[in-house]
């Protein structure tokens, strides 16, 4: 996939940053980014479950770049809503130093660029309405839908990339990705045991 590269203003004292696919040497400076964006609770998290021994969608795991370091993560997942395909996105996160200068944005863009490009019909994802209504999130099509563990009603969002992609969908929102293999796992571990933050 090629970069997506963006301009950042002036003032924020880098010049751009890129968003491209995800490469196996980010995957430490992502894991430090999620710590510090959700903190040592965040593997306990109802999402989560969504993603436990899962690869993500085939060229939905992106990173947003500056000057060579990982700014930005999102990541999407293959998922069935009440027997509906769809895909689960999170996390998304930007470094605190440089949010509100539109990574989020591109981030988000680039994703659902991607997903359509792939034909993939809705997203799903728990979050704040706020800020993702703005890529055409709401609840109305999840009235329906459960994700297994405790969630906040009001922030079981979906937007349909297909017209009526979530029409019917009801009932539990399950993992239906690729599984890890175990030797990835074991790894995966392995860097988290290795990282100061680790949760
Ligand atoms: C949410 C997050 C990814 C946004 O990244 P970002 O690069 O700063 O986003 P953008 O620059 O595209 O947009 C920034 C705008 O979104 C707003 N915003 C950020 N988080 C928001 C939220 N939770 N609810 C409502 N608005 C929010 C900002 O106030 C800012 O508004 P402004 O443009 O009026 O100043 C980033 O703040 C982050 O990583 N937060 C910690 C992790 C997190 O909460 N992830 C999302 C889970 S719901």
């Amino acid at each position: 996939m090629n970069a997506v590269l963006k301009k950042i203003a002036a003032h924020s004292g880098i010049s751009s940053f890129a968003i491209r696919a995800e490469r196996p040497s980010d995957v430490a400076a992502r894991e430090t980014l999620l710590d510090a964006s959700f903190g040592d609770g965040r593997h306990a998290r109802t999402c989560q479950r969504l993603r436990d021994g899962r690869k993500p969608a085939e060229d939905l795991a992106l990173a947003a770049v500056s000057n060579g370091k990982l700014m930005g993560t999102v990541r999407l997942w293959h998922v069935s809503a009440g027997g509906v395909a769809a895909l689960a996105l999170g996390p998304l996160a930007v470094a605190a130093s440089h949010r509100k200068l539109g990574v989020g944005a591109a981030l988000m863009e680039r994703a659902l660029e991607l997903a359509q490009t792939h034909d993939h019909g809705a997203v799903i994802l728990l979050g704040d309405a706020p800020y993702y209504a703005r890529f055409g999130f709401s609840a109305f099509k999840t009235g329906s839908l459960l994700l297994p563990g405790p969630f906040e009603r009001d922030r079981l969002l979906a937007v349909e990339l297909r017209e009526a992609a979530l029409e019917g969908a009801s009932g539990l929102i399950v993992p239906t990705g690729a599984r890890v293999s175990k030797m990835r796992r074991a790894h995966a571990r392995g860097i988290a045991r290795s990282m100061p933050c680790a949760a």
